[in-house]
């Protein structure tokens, strides 16, 4: 999908990471596994898990408050919150709803998407369609997690990934040539068995023998998610980057989906790009499914890794199996 009309473009962004700190080693003490055999497999050192009383709307809406500020907007000019997240308070109200109610704010439509890790490139592109459509000038869209309430921490191929955190970003309307110049999504229904959490929806509520067997835990088959993520990768980013009309060389940075470095190791070289060009901060958080990108696209904009005018491409894919690309010139 080409953005032709009015370009969103982010104004101000902001995240919120959880203060305690769940290094490798402590997980080997819960699970037989290494640090070793971790960074080696993963790139992950340590990750951020949250406090039992902290759900994902608690961590979104600072997150969305340090976005607010960063762009100098107040939060009565939002004229619609999109919250990506796998693991919302509840199965309703929305998380989205839940955090406009936190902001303040009245009147204006808040809800979920639910597109595993891609949730915030699903539901950056959903912003965009507003924007370019005048629906209103200011969204928040904010990628939220606490995957470890959703973590089986018996489960060694699960638990050393999964981690806690958010990031937002405020969007508006962006002058000519700068903004997301092109959206690329998609999905596969077929692949959904390979990542799910299985219990606790309508197919089966939760019983305490579900409980008992990890059911309403999250469940992947890695090797299967590893060879889609191999695929996906760099098929969806070449994708957006031909409907935006630019060439690999117009990249400046891809802030790919923090899953494992040697998925993003591997889509480097499929792309023929040195790693250089891409963002990776999974060594420090681990994989936050939707609040990953906006969570590393933050460090890279703190870090000068991004710049005004720079091609800034945000790549994922999740549970689904879901995939997307997003193509902006930095404002
Ligand atoms: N510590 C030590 N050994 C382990 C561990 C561990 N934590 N986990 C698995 N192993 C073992 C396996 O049991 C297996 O042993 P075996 O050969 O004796 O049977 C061996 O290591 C190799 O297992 P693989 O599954 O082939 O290991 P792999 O190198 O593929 O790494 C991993 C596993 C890290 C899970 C990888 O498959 C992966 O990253 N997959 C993609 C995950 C992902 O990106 N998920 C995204 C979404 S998560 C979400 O949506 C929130």
């Amino acid at each position: 999908m080409i953005n032709k009309r009015v370009k969103a473009g982010i104004v101000g962004i902001g995240v919120c990471l959880p203060d305690k700190v769940l290094t490798n080693d402590e997980i080997a003490k819960m699970v037989d596994t290494s640090d070793e055999w971790i960074q080696e497999r993963t790139g992950i050192k340590e990750r951020r898990i949250a406090e039992d009383s902290q759900a994902a709307s608690d961590l979104g809406v600072i997150a969305a408050q340090r976005a607010l500020a960063q762009a100098g907007v107040s939060a009565d000019e939002v004229g619609l919150i999109i919250v990506a997240t796998a693991t919302a308070d509840m199965q309703f109200p929305s998380t989205a709803c839940i955090i406009q109610d936190r902001l303040g704010i009245k009147n204006i439509p808040a809800f979920d998407v639910t597109a595993g890790c891609t949730g915030f490139i699903y539901a950056l592109t959903i912003a965009a369609q507003f924007i370019a459509n005048d629906f209103c000038r200011t969204v928040l869209v904010i990628g939220t997690e606490v995957l470890s309430k959703v973590t089986n921490w018996t489960d060694r191929e699960t638990c050393i990934l999964l981690a806690d955190g958010a990031g937002a970003v405020a969007l508006q309307p962006t002058a000519q040539g700068s903004g997301i110049l092109s959206m690329k999504i998609g999905s596969d229904g077929a692949g959904g068995k390979h990542l799910q959490l299985p219990a606790g929806g309508s197919r089966l509520p939760v019983t305490p023998e579900l409980i008992e067997a990890n059911r309403n835990k999250l469940h992947m088959d890695g090797p299967e998610v590893f060879k889609f993520a191999m695929k996906m990768l760099p098929e969806v980013t070449e994708q957006a980057l031909a409907l935006a009309g630019l060439r690999k060389d117009d990249i400046d940075l891809i802030v790919p989906h923090q899953a494992n470095i040697r998925i993003i190791e591997a889509a480097a070289r499929r792309l023929d790009l040195p790693m250089e060009k891409f963002m990776v901060n999974l060594d420090r958080y681990g994989n936050t499914s939707s609040a990953s990108i906006p969570i590393a696209m933050h460090e890279a904009l703190e870090s000068g890794r991004i710049k005004s005018g720079d091609v800034v491409v945000l790549t994922g894919f999740g549970a689904g199996l879901t995939w997307g690309s997003i193509v902006m010139r930095w404002i």
